[in-house]
């Protein structure tokens, strides 16, 4: 078990397994390396580095979305769920990355995304024709507009993307027909669940890929798949996030209890697996109480941990947050996951340069307040240290291990996430996260492939993040890392429990194994035990004291 607190009466058996402990490293792969150098990011790419992951020290990676797909959100709208998009490679090259890694001892996470399929799938493009009523439309939810001439859509629904979540049709007749559902962009119809064909389809697609070695599956939008049955209107503003506080009403389209039959379903099928299949889900939910519903032992196996990743860097913020995280998932016997950066949120080294407060940004853009990008690194160093060494499994995003911050001065005409333009330009959307991996400082695209193409422009100051400027460099972020992953995997942190030595206004001290754990976050130094031999620190101590916005790790003799 987790925490000290619960340990006297565990609902279930603590869990085992490589992914309780695990640190994932994801990999946005149209970002990651490109092979052929056409500025994205390919599969052959990606095996051809697979040495920086067992060099960094990371147990598996989730590769984010690689199959056919006309990318109207990078991937997430996929049109053929047992393929790879020639952009990426061909399925020999998915094959040869599996076992590349494998051989590695590195697991393989691939993305799985059942809430919508693309408008491009075979299954939508014979919706379209086959007309209303017909059994192709009933694979998505397609309704009939309101008023007279049905010209409204069926509900007040909006995208995540922003604009209305329901697109109009043209019927086979030439007349504006019907309106379907897309809680994201246009390009993604969402799937009817309720229609036993979408459950097969989806069954068959997990053995696809686990008959192809994969260790298991993160779950895209795992809490949107069944929508309340009335698709009643929904007067907020539309949020990824559920917002779910216990006393407020759930909103209609998010987190409906239908879900978990289907993860039930899933793991039986992942069981009769050999070796330990696992399945992640994305799922913006709260309170965490509602979230390890989803890690019940007959569910998955994990759950993203936003609350942590959205908790501010303040003392008080990350006690509760750590602790409310340690005792919701003990209630159910799962591990606890943390994240602080992913391919849909500002990366942190920049996020936690912001005011402390400041709600979470959509982007950051040329105009935008500018986080201060010291502050932000230090802290981000800091958070990093912090996160690893707490128990459970921990998912890194790449690039941070480089302290690689946002793309803060991305031309808005070079942004590509549907978020820019469905907002109105209002929301600057996710690109500034997105942008190439700097490999080598002196290279063309900074080693992001043989040519100069990116498919996002990389800041000019990029090549003072690359790699190989900080490999073997005492002090650099990329050994921060890697020293951090060293010492946890050697101090069996990831499957140890955590006990408070202090949770103060400004300090926050807890012991995990024989590791102790101190992270300042008040402004004047704090001194350390004396006697103490220091492990690791996220930047250099002031003699026998730790400066503001630093975690030490230490070991009392
Ligand atoms: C998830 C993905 C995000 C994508 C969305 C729709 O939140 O992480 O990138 O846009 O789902 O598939
Ligand atoms: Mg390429």
């Amino acid at each position: 078990m987790n925490t000290n607190a619960t340990q006297q009466e565990p609902s279930v058996g603590p869990t085992t397994g490589w992914w309780t402990e695990a640190v994932i490293y994801q990999i946005y792969p149209r970002s990651f390396a490109d092979s052929d150098g056409d500025g994205i990011g390919d599969l052959p790419g990606i095996t051809a580095r697979l040495d920086h992951l067992v060099e960094l020290g990371a147990d598996a990676i989730w590769l984010s979305p690689f199959y056919p797909s006309p990318q109207a959100d990078a991937g997430y709208d996929v049109a053929d769920y047992r393929d790879v998009d020639p952009l990426f490679g061909r399925l020999a090259d998915a094959d040869r990355l599996i076992a590349e890694a494998h051989a590695r001892g590195l697991r393989m996470i691939v993305d799985l995304v059942p809430n919508h399929t693309s408008s491009a799938h075979r299954w939508f493009a014979a919706a379209l024709p086959a007309g209303p009523g017909s059994p192709e439309r009933s694979r998505y939810v397609f309704r009939d507009g309101l008023g007279p001439d049905g010209d409204r859509p069926p509900n007040d629904w909006r995208s995540v993307f922003g604009g209305p979540a329901w697109t109009r049709v043209t019927e086979p007749d030439g007349r504006p027909g019907q309106w379907y559902l897309h809680l994201f962009d246009p390009g993604q119809p969402d799937l009817n669940w309720d229609n036993p064909q979408v459950r097969a389809e989806f069954l068959d697609v997990l053995r696809f890929w686990l008959d192809r070695g994969v260790d298991g599956f993160r779950v895209d939008v795992a809490h949107g798949l069944i929508k309340q049955a009335d698709l009643a209107d929904w007067q907020e503003p539309q949020q990824i996030l559920s917002g779910n506080e216990v006393d407020k009403p759930r909103p209609p389209m998010w987190d409906q209890d239908g879900v978990h039959e289907i993860y039930r379903e899933w793991r039986r099928l992942l069981d009769e697996y050999d070796g330990e299949r696992v399945l992640v889900a994305e799922a913006w939910v709260e309170p965490a109480e509602r979230l390890a519903r989803y890690v019940r032992p007959d569910e998955m196996h994990q759950a993203f941990n936003f609350e942590y990743l959205l908790a501010s860097w303040t003392a008080a913020a990350q006690y509760a947050v750590i602790t409310r995280s340690l005792e919701a998932t003990d209630t159910v016997g799962a591990p606890t996951t943390w994240v602080l950066s992913n391919h849909d949120v500002v990366r942190h080294a920049s996020r936690l340069g912001l005011p402390i407060g400041t709600p979470k940004p959509n982007g950051i853009g040329i105009g935008d307040a500018q986080p201060n990008a010291t502050l932000g690194l230090r802290r981000a160093r800091a958070a990093s240290l912090l996160m690893l060494a707490l128990p459970g499994s921990a998912y890194l995003f790449q690039g941070e291990e480089l302290g690689l911050p946002e793309h803060m001065t991305l031309a808005d005409e070079a942004r590509q996430d549907p978020t820019w333009e469905r907002s109105g330009h209002t929301e600057r959307g996710r690109d500034g996260c997105r942008v190439p991996i700097p490999w080598e400082a002196d290279a063309p695209s900074y080693g992001f492939g043989p040519t100069d193409a990116s498919w996002l422009p990389q800041p000019a100051m990029w090549a003072e993040y690359a790699l190989d400027r900080q490999r073997g460099v005492p002090g650099s972020t990329y050994e921060l890392y890697r020293t951090a992953l060293r010492l946890r995997h050697e101090h069996g942190l990831g499957r140890g429990s955590l006990y408070w030595l202090s949770a103060g206004d400004e300090v926050l001290s807890f012991r995990n194994a024989e590791v102790s754990v101190l992270t300042n976050f008040g402004a004047a130094a704090v001194p350390l035990p004396a006697g103490v031999e220091v492990l690791h620190a996220s930047a250099p101590l002031d003699d026998d004291a730790v400066p503001s916005d630093v975690t030490v790790w230490f070991r009392t003799a």
